[in-house]
């Protein structure tokens, strides 16, 4: 029977056949034990001498990292085995040799594996880690399929800048010149304003200067936009989407949190709701904590983010922070004008803002203004203004980082891991 690492325990006591690779390999004179992936997983197939014979069992010790190979054997039970399955090797054939895998067992530094990554992701923890952004896309689309969101795509080549123009990657559009998508969301407004709810997931793109662990130049976004859905509702949304996920994880990735080494019980307490401070009362905490370098109306650095979030157990939304920091877009506060209806969701243990999000103007005239304080192009946005002309309705929305979500949830260190060809200020390839 042939079939796949992860559905091997239905087979328990059965002879399967695998197509696999050998990720890893020790042996005595009596004895191989083959480190077997296919992609699904990875389990171990022993190799006995005195079973298979002296010719096959030297092929076995002589076999390369990373040769191809179609393994037969019967299924055993091991409850110590990370799989819970070992396989007793009754024969294999050998589909490609391979030589020399540069990625061998001993340790590798950063840029030599960057350098390989097309290798590296075949690697236990990176194929791991990237099992685990699987699932969150694939609990994402859950969510918001169940929550009665449509999935709407916004374009990539665009004329406009959400987020304020210093970070565009430029690029030449026939005559016109033209900019990659830093954000989906005006696009998304128009989308829900036609739809009710809608959600995006793709590619943007930041020209960023930022050499952090946690900034790309192009990451992966989800960004639902929401009609008739004001502040405080949409922050209801966004905790209990992010409380999915990590649940989703936990159910549905146990093998892949172990591989990592991952503490899950502060996973398990990952329910809504989250807590809420205030930007006002972000900066006096920062102040108690010691930080004199901050001022009101100043945006924050990662330190002064890992330390509100280390005073709390779940990701924290700071809300409303001063207008002068957010972009134009914002809602203001209808008591106070100099904050805005938004809020950065913070997550736990130092992974920095996994989501933007705000109420949205929804009143022409004020948005005609913003975008002229921004020195925005009237034309370029006259049919995002169009939305505040046709009916116009309250309406909310946010972007979830992809990569720092699966960094804080994997507990990868570095968010070059949590995508499978990151794209950073020094690195184009591979
Ligand atoms: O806070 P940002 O810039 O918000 C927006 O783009 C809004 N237009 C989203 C919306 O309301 N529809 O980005 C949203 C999230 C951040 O919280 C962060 O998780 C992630 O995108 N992000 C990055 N991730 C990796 N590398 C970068 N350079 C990132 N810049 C933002
Ligand atoms: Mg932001």
């Amino acid at each position: 029977m042939k079939t796949t690492i992860a559905k091997i325990g239905q087979y328990v006591d059965q002879e399967v056949t695998l197509g696999a690779w050998l990720a890893n390999k020790r042996s005595s004179g009596k004895i191989a034990f083959l480190q077997l992936r296919d992609g699904t997983g990875f389990i171990q197939g022993v190799v006995v001498k005195a079973e298979v014979g002296d010719e096959w069992f030297q092929k076995a010790k002589n076999l390369t990292q990373e040769s191809s190979l179609y393994v037969t054997g019967i299924v055993r039970k091991d409850e110590r085995a990370p799989s819970g399955y070992e396989l007793t090797v009754t024969s294999f054939d050998i589909i490609h040799e391979a030589t020399d895998y540069p990625i061998t067992p001993k340790e590798h530094g950063t840029e030599f594996l960057m350098d390989h990554r097309h290798l590296w992701i075949r690697s236990r923890k990176q194929h791991a880690v990237l099992r685990i952004r699987n699932e969150i896309i694939r609990a994402t689309y859950e969510f918001f399929h169940e929550n009665g969101f449509v999935k709407v795509d916004p374009p990539i080549l665009t004329g406009s800048a959400p987020e304020g123009t210093t970070e565009l990657f430029h690029t030449k559009y026939f005559d016109e010149d033209a900019f990659l998508s830093q954000s989906g969301q005006l696009y998304m407004e128009a989308a829900a304003l036609a739809f009710g709810r809608v959600f995006s997931f793709g590619p943007t793109f930041r020209a960023e200067k930022s050499k952090t662990r946690r900034h790309l130049i192009e990451f992966w976004m989800i960004e639902p936009e929401m009609a008739f859905v004001e502040f405080e509702e949409s922050l209801e949304i966004q905790e209990n989407y992010v409380a999915y996920i990590v649940q989703s994880v936990l159910k549905h990735c146990a093998i892949e949190l172990k591989t990592l080494g991952r503490d899950t019980s502060a996973l398990e307490s990952i329910q809504a709701p989250f807590p809420r401070i205030s930007y006002d009362d972000a900066i006096k905490f920062l102040h108690e904590k010691g930080f004199d370098d901050i001022e009101w109306g100043d945006d924050f650095g990662a330190p002064h983010e890992t330390a509100i979030a280390e005073h709390f157990d779940k990701p924290v939304f700071i809300t409303h922070y001063p207008t002068s920091l957010k972009p134009f877009y914002m809602e203001p506060d209808p008591n106070r004008d100099d904050v805005v209806l938004c809020a950065d969701l913070i997550a736990p243990e130092g992974y920095g803002e996994i989501i933007g999000g705000s109420q949205r103007i929804s009143d022409y005239d004020l948005l005609k203004k913003r975008l002229e304080e921004h020195d925005l192009s009237l034309d370029a946005y006259a049919w995002y203004l169009d939305l505040r002309k046709y009916g116009s309705v309250p309406h909310s929305g946010f972007g979830l980082g992809l990569e720092r979500t699966v960094g804080w949830i994997s507990g990868a260190g570095h968010v070059r891991e949590t995508i499978p060809f990151p794209r950073l200020l020094n690195r184009l390839y591979p």
